[in-house]
């Protein structure tokens, strides 16, 4: 398990790397002169058609984190590169095509509730695309069918249940065809079988379609069942990255902890026993 990525020369972070799609290094960031500093120098490498999970407790930093992925916050130092791109680098027509690599699935969901689901997951193609009526509508209904969602176009957010909104959710951030899928706590406010549900959905996705999966994350049941690698957020700083299995075994006392604490360090990784 390696504590902390190696540094990058600027020849180095500046390309395209086949294992590493999104590199960050140094990344610190506070709101206001004299206010804590939420990120303290992180320094990860995520992986290329993986699904990568940032762990940590509320108010760690995750969602601060992610949003220098996208461009939508700047660090005060350091760097984030995605494909050799920093996004804090392009002007505002470059970063609206950056942001084009991404889809957000984020932690409510966030439809529109005066939509039905058809037009929520139309929405991004009307925006950012010149596709025509029958196109946007059959790209929607073959996303809506991948996640088992078919007969439910019609339907309003208000009449879905938590779960298929977050399927919602996602059929909606997959039509843009992101290269990497960002979700902000997905399985939050679900119960521990549709939590799964969602868990499968997220690896049957990442298959399916091939994208770098980043989810944040602090249900330890759910992220053991997901992750192929593991990220531990503390303080500011990634306290522990690796497998499952090499975050169960460390010897890190806040991750230890934490893994202890959530009931599913020896629990195995088939059941959702240990999710909250
Ligand atoms: N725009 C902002 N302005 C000021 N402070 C902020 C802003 N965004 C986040 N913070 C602060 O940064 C810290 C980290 O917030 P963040 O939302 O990243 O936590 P988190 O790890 O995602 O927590 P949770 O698991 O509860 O979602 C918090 O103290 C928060 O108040
Ligand atoms: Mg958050």
């Amino acid at each position: 398990m390696n504590q902390s990525a190696p540094p990058l020369s600027p020849e180095v972070a500046t390309l395209r790397d086949e294992r590493w799609q999104l590199r960050i290094r140094g990344l610190r960031k506070r709101f206001a002169p004299g206010a804590p500093e939420v990120l303290r120098g992180i320094d990860l490498d995520l992986e290329r058609g993986r699904v990568n999970v940032v762990l940590g407790g509320s108010g760690q930093g995750k969602s601060v984190l992610i949003k220098h992925f996208i461009g939508l916050l700047r660090p005060d130092a350091g760097h984030v590169w995605v494909d050799g791109i920093d996004p804090a680098t392009l002007d505002s027509a470059e970063i609206a095509r950056f942001r084009r690599k991404f889809g957000m699935v984020f932690q409510m969901a966030a439809l529109f509730d005066s939509l039905t689901v058809e037009e929520n997951c139309a929405f991004p193609l009307v925006e950012h695309t010149k596709k025509s009526p029958v196109e946007i509508r059959s790209i929607v209904f073959d996303r809506l069918a991948a996640l088992g969602l078919s007969g439910a176009e019609g339907k309003y957010p208000g009449e879905l249940s938590g779960g298929m909104r977050k399927r919602v959710g996602l059929a909606r951030a997959l039509v843009l065809e992101p290269e990497i899928l960002l979700y902000d706590e997905p399985t939050t406010g679900l119960d521990p079988l549709a939590t799964e549900n969602v868990d499968r959905m997220i690896l049957e996705t990442g298959q399916r379609f091939g994208v770098t999966s980043v989810v944040i994350s602090h249900d330890m049941a759910s992220v053991f069942r997901i992750a192929d690698r593991i990220a531990m957020m503390h303080e500011g700083v990634i306290a522990a990255v690796g497998t499952a299995e090499e975050i169960r075994a460390t010897d890190n006392d806040y991750v230890r902890r934490f893994v202890t604490t959530s009931g599913v360090a020896h629990a195995g990784i088939a059941g959702p026993a240990g999710a909250p």
